[in-house]
């Protein structure tokens, strides 16, 4: 378990990285009008390979591991919704992740059936820089309060 932890935690980089480049390539190719190329397409796909890698290891983590499931089963969900840390893996953590990967995949299958390149970038663009918010919103990066314990990778 907590060589999925690291893995998890190590990915959250990868996803972060190809997600701005794609959030940036979709925000040029829309103000240049540009073409919606074969990089592009190849970006959106990486981007959803890398989200569901990251969604699969997070449910293992979430079923399995000592912060999601285990946890409400053990304290009660009334004692984790008072404790802050504990509220955001079994609950916070998992919804807002949950959106953002919704709303890639809604990004991507948008900006395909978009009948011409602009509407593509411009699909592609939106949805991916409100999921690039709500992920960076919804990581525990050890600045936060309650977070310190938890490292950068
Ligand atoms: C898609 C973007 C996601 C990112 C960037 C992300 C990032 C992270 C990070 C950085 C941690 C802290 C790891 C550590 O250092 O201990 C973490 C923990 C965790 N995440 Fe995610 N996560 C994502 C999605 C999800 C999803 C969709 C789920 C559940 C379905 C999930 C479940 C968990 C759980 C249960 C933990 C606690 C792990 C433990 O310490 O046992 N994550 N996540």
């Amino acid at each position: 378990m907590e060589t999925l932890t690291i893995l998890h935690s190590v990915l959250r980089w990868l996803l972060l990285i190809v997600l701005i480049v794609a959030v940036y390539k979709a925000f040029t190719g829309m103000q240049n009008k540009s073409a919606f190329t074969d990089s592009d397409n190849k970006s959106g796909l990486l981007l959803t390979i890398l989200t569901d890698s990251q969604l699969i290891i997070g449910l293992v983590l979430y079923f399995m591991g000592p912060w999601g499931l285990k946890n409400i089963q053990n304290q009660g969900m009334a004692v984790v919704m008072k404790d802050g840390f504990q509220r955001f893996f079994a609950v916070e953590h998992i919804l807002m992740m949950l959106i953002a990967i919704v709303l890639i995949h809604v990004g991507r299958a948008k900006s395909k059936k978009a009948n011409d390149d602009v509407a593509k970038h411009k699909m592609a663009f939106w949805f991916y820089f409100i999921a690039l918010v709500l992920i960076l919103a919804s990581i525990p990066w050890p600045f936060r309060a309650g977070f310190e314990s938890l490292g950068w990778y």
